[in-house]
């Protein structure tokens, strides 16, 4: 998931941009905390698009305990049903025809207004078996970028001082 940011990162360098003047904004000379992650707009943002362009999670799957009738499909107790997540976050639909287009700006005004039906924006899975951690990975998925780890910062800096 990390690598799927950097690599739109460096795939789109005008979001590369804003994410970094935010960064410099926002955390100055001061270590991130939980707070500054929280203030990164840009950064959320650019996560949200990642998340819906690249769902880690291809699937949501729930069993029926009991027959039911949905839509008119007559679904047998006992049948797994999986919604395929990243299916369901390209439908030009709900998200629009540039659905496919790494546009972080649609989650500018947060996920209820980035699609049609916010309940379709699904990564972190959906009602009473969802994701237990999605706090916890925003921080780790924020955390990364404004604070490398150190070899990664040892390697950035080895490569600016190489002609390669
Ligand atoms: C980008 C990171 C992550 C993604 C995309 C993700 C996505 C998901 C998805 C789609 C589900 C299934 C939800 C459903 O069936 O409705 C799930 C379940 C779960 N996730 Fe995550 N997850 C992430 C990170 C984490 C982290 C960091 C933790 C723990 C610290 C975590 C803990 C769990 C647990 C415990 C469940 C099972 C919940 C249940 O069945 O009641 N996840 N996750």
């Amino acid at each position: 998931m990390v690598l799927d940011v950097i690599m739109l990162l460096v795939a789109y360098p005008e979001w590369q941009a804003r994410g970094r003047a935010e960064v410099l904004d926002v955390c100055g000379s001061e270590l991130p905390n939980d707070a500054i992650l929280r203030r990164m707009k840009v950064l959320t943002m650019i996560i949200h698009e990642t998340l819906c362009l690249y769902p880690p999670v291809a699937f949501v799957v729930r069993e029926a305990l009991q027959d039911i009738s949905f839509k008119r499909i007559e679904i047998l107790k006992g049948t797994n049903i999986e919604i395929p997540i990243p299916i369901l976050h390209q439908q030009p639909e709900l998200w629009g025809q540039d659905t496919c287009q790494f546009d972080p700006e649609r989650f500018a005004k947060g996920i209820a207004k980035a699609c049609k039906v916010s309940s379709a924006y699904i990564q972190f899975g959906i009602g009473s078996r969802t994701c237990a951690g999605p706090n916890l990975a925003m921080i780790e998925l924020k955390n990364f970028p404004v604070n490398p780890p150190e070899d990664e910062k040892r390697s950035s800096r080895q490569s600016k001082h190489t002609n390669v």
